[in-house]
C-alpha cells in the first residue's frame, strides 16, 4: 500500500469513528434534554447541539459517499468508538446538571481534537476539497465549547438557586 493510500484509509476510519461520535453526541444529548428544562439557556443550546451534530453527522456521511464507502462500515465500528468516550456520559447523581455540563466541556473537546486529526489526514491523503467542510464542524465544537465553558459559573448559580431555595 503506497503511503497515500494508507493515509486515505486511515482517513475514512477517522470519518467513521467521528459518526459514531456524532452519533452518540445525538443519544446523549436526547436523553438529557428534559432535564435541562430549568436551566433555559442550556436547554436552548443543547437543543442547537443536537441539531448540529445532525448536520455533522450528515456532512460526514456525503464526505464517506464521495469515497463509494460502503454505508456499513459506520455502523460495525460505533461501540468501540463510543466505549472511548462513553465516561462523558454517564451521570445521575443529585449534581447531574454540572456534571452533564462538565461531561459536554470534556466531549466538546475531544470532538474539537478529531475534527483537527481529520483535517490533518485529509491534507495528507490529497482530501484536502474536505477540508472546508470539515473546518466548518470544528468551528461549530469551538462555539459550543467556548459557550459552555463561559457560562459554566451561570450554571452553579442556577444550581445552587435552585436547590437552596
Ligand atoms: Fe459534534
Amino acid at each position: 500500500m503506497s503511503g497515500l493510500n494508507a493515509a486515505m484509509d486511515v482517513y475514512l476510519t477517522g470519518l467513521r469513528n467521528q459518526h459514531a461520535v456524532e452519533t452518540q453526541a445525538i443519544g446523549t444529548i436526547k436523553n438529557q434534554l428534559a432535564r435541562m428544562e430549568p436551566y433555559p439557556a442550556l436547554h436552548a443550546q443543547m437543543q442547537q447541539d443536537k441539531q448540529r451534530s445532525e448536520t455533522q453527522a450528515a456532512r460526514l456521511d456525503q464526505l464517506l459517499a464521495k469515497r463509494d464507502t460502503a454505508k456499513s462500515g459506520v455502523k460495525e465500528i460505533v461501540a468501540g468508538t463510543v466505549a472511548t468516550v462513553a465516561g462523558f456520559a454517564h451521570v445521575t447523581a443529585d449534581d447531574e446538571v454540572l456534571k452533564n455540563v462538565l461531561a459536554a466541556i470534556g466531549y466538546k473537546a475531544y470532538e474539537i481534537s478529531s475534527y483537527k486529526v481529520l483535517i490533518t489526514l485529509a491534507n495528507t491523503a490529497g482530501a484536502s476539497e474536505d477540508v472546508p467542510v470539515l473546518e466548518q464542524s470544528m468551528k461549530e465544537e469551538q462555539e459550543m465549547g467556548d459557550w459552555l465553558g463561559t457560562h459554566l459559573p451561570d450554571f452553579v448559580q442556577s444550581y445552587l438557586k435552585q436547590h437552596t431555595a
